[in-house]
């Protein structure tokens, strides 16, 4: 299971789970349990983690849905509102994509988006074209990644979250679950 090896991982790195270590890990369902538990409890704790953690948990159902049929259906602290907000008033043209809704459900998803846009720093300010991998903070964070990397077929853009962050979906970017395809 390669997700509760990375939470294990990331346990261990983070030095803040006594039972990750070598130690005391058993290949053992019930301990492997614990471990989680207390990764997933580390979430809440540890602020460079939960600073990768980013949104709601369990997103809008309508927008997972029409918002994630394309791509990742991006967390939303990832961009301020008022990004959200010139995003959603420009469905028809989106990124040369028509990805345009009816009127009440865009209302919902926009709603849902500016209640839970980023007011951190990485939401500060609006990235170019409202393009989270546009933003200051994105450039930083991948400076390692090749820019022959993103185009490798596993990939194709920058915009993939998913092919190299596994826990994209569930908003999880911390830094030791990452794995770029070859
Ligand atoms: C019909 C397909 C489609 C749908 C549906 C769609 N998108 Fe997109 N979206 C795209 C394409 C294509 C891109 C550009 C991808 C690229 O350049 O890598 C994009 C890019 C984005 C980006 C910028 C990603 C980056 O590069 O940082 C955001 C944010 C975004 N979409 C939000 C939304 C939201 C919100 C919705 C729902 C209202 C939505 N998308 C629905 C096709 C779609
Ligand atoms: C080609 C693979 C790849 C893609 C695609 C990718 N990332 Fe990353 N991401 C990385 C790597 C590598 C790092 C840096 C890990 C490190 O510092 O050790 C990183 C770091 C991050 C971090 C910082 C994590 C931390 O713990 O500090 C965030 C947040 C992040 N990425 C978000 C995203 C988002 C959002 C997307 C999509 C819009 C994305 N990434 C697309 C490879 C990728």
């Amino acid at each position: 299971m390669i997700m509760s090896n990375a939470l294990k991982v990331r346990g261990r790195n983070t030095g803040s789970v006594a039972v990750a270590t070598p130690a005391t890990r058993a290949p053992h369902r019930a301990l492997a349990g614990i471990v989680l538990a207390l990764s997933l409890a580390c979430v809440g704790i540890a602020p460079a983690i939960a600073d990768s953690r980013l949104g709601p948990a369990t997103p809008l159902p309508a927008y997972a849905q029409e918002c994630g049929s394309c791509h990742l259906a991006y967390p939303p602290g990832l961009l301020p509102a008022a990004s959200w907000q010139a995003l959603m008033t420009g469905l028809t043209r989106h990124f040369g994509s028509d990805a345009s809704l009816d009127g009440p459900v865009a209302r919902e998803i926009s709603d849902w988006l500016s209640a839970h846009a980023g007011n951190g720093k990485r939401a500060a300010e609006r990235p170019p074209n409202d393009r989270i991998t546009r933003a200051a903070w994105f450039t930083r964070k991948h400076r390692e990644v090749a820019t022959a990397t993103w185009s490798r077929p596993a990939i194709r853009s920058s915009g993939n979250c998913a092919a190299c962050h596994r826990g994209a979906a569930q908003g999880d970017f911390d830094e030791h679950a990452v794995t770029i395809p070859k």
